[in-house]
Parts: structure tokens; sequence; C-alpha cells
């Protein structure tokens, strides 16, 4: 016997939300098949009139909440983004007793931890595979292909904008605005991209990453944060010149001290394979004790690829009403809270440029001040000066020291005379220790 048809209530149609739309009737009898059940975009919820948008059959509210409260509606799907109106909406979906997913990080990293238990308590889903690395399905894969595992590290390129400015940068030497403009053309970026660029996009997603990964509850505060606005052409080139591509990462790794949570840009080997990653894609690489490193790669934004990771989520939700478990893979009153290692005390290998005076002296200054702090010297190179100039460029690689360390040896490197005040440090990151 055939199930009626499960009922859809999209609020929000931006690019995911027609997107969304759009597969859920061109692959209506496919995801039928894969389902078994119907499913139907029975209520629309758009705040504003757009004349040109096909909504099939289904209801028109311009009040979203009006999707949540429909007695048809089974599930909600949440593209509104933010974290005011689609919070309410959703709380008041689950009191509902309606399924919910989102494709809304910054909601579930910040308000997650409530929602999942609401969502628990009303013996309701709320999904979320669109919210981290828009198509690649990682939050499945961290949930439940590894759950056997006892995970040590995520890492990624988590921001598809961010990862799309620094390859058109690197590779064709494009202005940063100009691509960020690009970006936000293609509907990869966020509404404000302050998110895309401050590295505040990828928090939220590594976030959600690190719970699934460790079993602790979200914790929006825990990332140490830089974003790309300070990553000069130059350091690109630079790092190109020694073997290196410079990637956004979000990094969360237990360590014997804790968990260190980071999102900063990062110069990785070329060798290693996350370091190919290039455009709008994503990488998330997931270290477990017994799998080993799985690495995986697709399309970070975009319309069609986020709304691929919702519609999964609408099949699972339609395969398995009754739920599979807890959101987070572990009930919320399970999760365990961590110890968190503080910024200044990660330790990392790192890369610094500084431009000093092309005179006699400063570059054994620097070597002193780097000794005297135990902070060990892979390689330096010192750039000719341009024609005209007598300043040069001293670029350092270092091995391991912790954040503090590095930034104290720093301060005292640019308060030398003949070495100017401003200067470039980044992590590098090898994934190798
Ligand atoms: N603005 C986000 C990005 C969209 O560029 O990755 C997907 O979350």
């Amino acid at each position: 016997m055939s199930r009626k048809p499960l009922n859809i209530g999209v609020c929000g149609v931006g690019t995911v939300g027609l997107a969304t739309i759009e597969i859920l009737r061109d692959y209506s009898e496919t995801l039928l098949a894969r389902s078994g059940q119907a499913m139907v975009v029975s209520h629309v919820g758009a705040r504003h009139e757009h004349p040109n948008h096909d909504y099939g059959e289904a209801r028109v509210s311009r009040d979203v909440f009006d999707v949540a409260r429909d007695p048809d509606v089974d599930v909600l799907v949440e593209l509104i983004g933010g974290t005011t109106v689609a919070h309410d909406l959703i709380k008041l979906a689950i009191q509902q007793g309606k399924h919910v997913v989102t494709a809304n990080k910054a909601l579930i990293a910040e308000h997650g931890n409530e929602l999942i238990a609401m969502a628990e308590a009303a013996g309701v889903q709320i999904r979320y595979e669109a919210a981290v690395a828009g198509g690649i399905p990682v939050i499945k894969v961290l949930r439940e292909s590894l759950a056997a595992n006892a995970v040590t590290e995520v890492a990624g390129i988590i921001n598809g904008t961010g990862n799309f400015i620094l390859t058109e940068m690197s590779t064709k030497g494009r202005a940063f605005e100009d691509v960020l403009s690009e970006a936000q053309e293609l509907g990869y970026a966020e509404a404000d991209p302050t998110f895309d660029i401050d590295g505040t996009d990828a928090a939220h997603k590594l976030v959600i990453l690190a719970s699934l990964a460790f079993g602790i509850p979200l914790s929006i505060d825990a990332p140490m944060k830089q974003g790309i606005q300070d990553v000069a052409p130059e350091d690109l080139e630079c790092a190109a010149s020694m073997g290196y591509r410079v990637k956004h990462l979000g990094i969360a790794r237990r360590t014997e001290q804790g968990i260190e949570m980071r999102v900063h840009p990062t110069l990785i080997p070329e060798r290693k394979q996350i370091a190919t990653v290039e455009g709008v894609l994503n990488a998330v690489m997931i270290s477990g004790d017994a799998v080993g490193e799985v690495l995986l790669v697709g399309p970070g934004a975009g319309g069609a690829a986020t709304a691929s990771s919702v519609c999964a989520d609408l099949v699972d939700v339609a395969r398995n009403p009754a739920g599979s478990g807890s959101a987070l893979g572990i009930a919320a009153d399970a999760l365990q809270s961590p110890t968190w290692v503080p910024a200044e005390d990660i330790a990392s290998e790192w890369y610094v440029r500084v431009t000093a005076t092309d005179q006699s002296g400063v570059m054994s200054d620097i070597t002193k001040i780097l000794a005297s702090r135990d902070i060990s010297i892979e390689s330096i190179i010192q750039k000719p000066p341009p024609p005209g100039s007598d300043k040069v460029a001293i670029v350092l690689l270092t091995h391991v020291a912790p954040q503090s360390v590095m930034t104290g040896a720093l301060n005292e490197i640019t308060a030398l005379e003949g070495v100017e005040a401003d200067a470039a440090l980044m992590r590098v990151e090898a994934f190798d220790r």
C-alpha cells in the first residue's frame, strides 16, 4: 500500500530554496523510488513576491510562520538563513511536531544545542546536511559512516567563497574585490559576505563538525578565528615558490592537552591532496583510529549542490520518519564538554615574511631572536629588492612553535631597526605529525 505523500514546507526562496523546489519537482519519480514516498512541496513561505518563481501547486504565504502552523506540512525546510526569524520558525515547527531540514550553519552552531534537545524531546528530526560543505555529504559520514571510529582530527576547506577567492588570486593574479563580486554573482557568498571573508562562516561549520566528531556540545565560542582578508598576493606567490598552497582551513584536533579549534589561512605542502582542491570546491579530511584518513571533496556552495544535500535529508526523513538517532550522533544529554587548548598554546610550523632594509646584520639579528626563543628555522630566503628600492622581503619557514612564542618573536623582530612593522604570519600544516 502506498504511503501518503510527504508534505514539505519550504521557507526561503533564494538560490538554495528555488533549487530545492526544482529538484523535488524534476526528480519526483526518482525520489519516490528511493524513499518509498512521494514528496510534494505543499506550502512555500516567501516573504516577498517573486513573479517569475514557479512554486507549482504549492500554497504560498508571505508570513513564513504560517508554514510552521500549517497542519498539512510534515517537514519544514528552513532556507532563510540568519539566527533570528529562522530560530523562532524552527522552534515553532518543532512545537508543531514537524521534522526540520535546514542549511543554516550559523543557527545550528549558535542555537543547535537548544534546538536538538527540543527536537529529541518532541520526537521529531532536525537534519542539516546542507549546513556544512554544501553538496558534500559530510554530516552523514561523521554521524553514521564513521560511527565506529574515535575521530582525532577534522580539517578542511569549508568556505567555498574563500577558496574561490584564494584560487583566483593565486592562479590568475586577480584582485580580491573583483573575485568576491563574482562569487556573489554565482550565489556562493553569504548575503553579507563578511562572514565568508572573516572566517565566521568557516567557524560555524567547524563547530558543527567538531561536535559530531568528538561527541561534544556545539561550542560557538570555541574556535580561534582568522579570515582571508589579510592574505597578500605576494604571500600567495612566496608560498607557491616554496612548494606550498595557501588555503583557508578549519581544524578541530584532539590532542593530549585538549581540543584545538581554529580557522585561519594555512600553508599546505602542494604534495598533499587537500592543497590541490581549488575554486568553490570544499574538502574535509577526517582522521579516525580505525579507518585512517578519509578525504571528501565536492562543491561547497551554490544552489543546486546545496539543494542536493537538502533533498537527501528529505529522503532520509521519508525513509525513516521515526528517526535514526540523535542529530549529533549522540543524545544531547550525553555529549561531553571538553577541555579547549587556548589559541596561544596551539603549536604549529610557521611562515613569516618581514620587510627590511637591505643592510648587513639584519638577517643575523632576526635569527638570533628566533634562536633565543628556541624557534628552529627550516628555511630562510631573502628576495632581491625591487628596482629602485633598498627594501627586501625576508621569508622564513620555522619548525613547530606555540603561537605565543612565535608572536612574541615576531614582535621583537618588527621592533628591530631597519625592519618594518608590517609583517605576515601564517601557520603551516603538513598533516604528518
Ligand atoms: N557562503 C558559503 C560558502 C555558502 O561560500 O561556503 C555555503 O555554506
